[in-house]
């Protein structure tokens, strides 16, 4: 009997590119499993900071992320949605991680190259829950690179501010892109074979249409 090996749609992207809410939305419409990779970083970020780890110390983040207690769940979010939590000490801090303080403070441990290598051995486990639409800045080039199913959002600094502003969070993301782009570890980049989409002028509904005719084309016949 053929075993069915999990698929994986990969989108990456600048901050506030629309990556979470398109990967919501296709994830949603296929049934497949959201992965949100960020909030992982984020969660790590937060923990250093309750825990006065210092941020700067990239021997000191890497030995809080050696030792901190996790998990995975996977949760029924909205109707029709599933999505993987991590879970620290048991508690997943969904509004914690979204301050701008914890942003600044994801992007300096997520340069730490034994956090990126125990992030991408969880994300990988992450298939066991079945087919998955994960989202991060890595996804296409260093957790998932033998994946059909890259994609690459992007939109103008301009408007990816305004998102951000609109959700209440004011931050320089010009600063935070800069960060994730120029790491020497697993640094935001177009992976090969990727699809770019630019969304500045397009609704949500627009991307994720796009996103999902692309993945629809190339799904193997049920
Ligand atoms: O997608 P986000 O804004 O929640 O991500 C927060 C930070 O985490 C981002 O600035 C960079 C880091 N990150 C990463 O380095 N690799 C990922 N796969 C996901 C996020």
């Amino acid at each position: 009997m053929k075993t069915k090996y999990p698929i994986v749609i990969a989108i990456d992207g600048t901050s506030a590119s629309g990556k979470s809410t398109n990967a919501k939305l296709v994830a949603k419409a296929l049934g497949y499993v959201y992965v949100d990779t960020g909030a992982m970083y984020r969660t790590l970020a937060w923990y250093c900071l309750q825990k006065s780890v210092d941020i700067h110390d990239a021997k000191a983040v890497a030995a809080a992320c050696r030792k901190w207690k996790t998990s995975f769940e996977c949760v029924e979010v909205k109707s029709h949605l599933r999505a993987v939590h991590l879970l620290v000490d048991g508690y997943f801090p969904d509004n914690e991680i979204r301050t701008a303080e914890v942003s600044g403070a994801t992007s300096l441990i997520a340069a730490v190259p034994k956090v990126r290598d125990w992030m991408k051995k969880k994300q990988r486990e992450c298939i066991q829950f079945g087919d998955l639409v994960m989202e991060g800045r890595d996804i296409g080039t260093n957790v998932f690179p033998e994946t059909d199913y890259k994609f690459y959002l992007d939109a103008k600094l301009e408007e990816r501010t305004a998102r951000r502003a609109a959700d209440g969070v004011n931050e320089n993301l010009a600063a935070r892109d800069q960060r994730d782009s120029q790491r020497a570890s697993a640094p935001l980049m177009i992976a090969l074979g990727a699809k770019v989409i630019n969304n500045s002028h397009l609704t949500s509904e627009q991307t994720s249409g796009l996103l999902l005719k692309e993945i629809r084309a190339r799904l193997p016949a049920q």
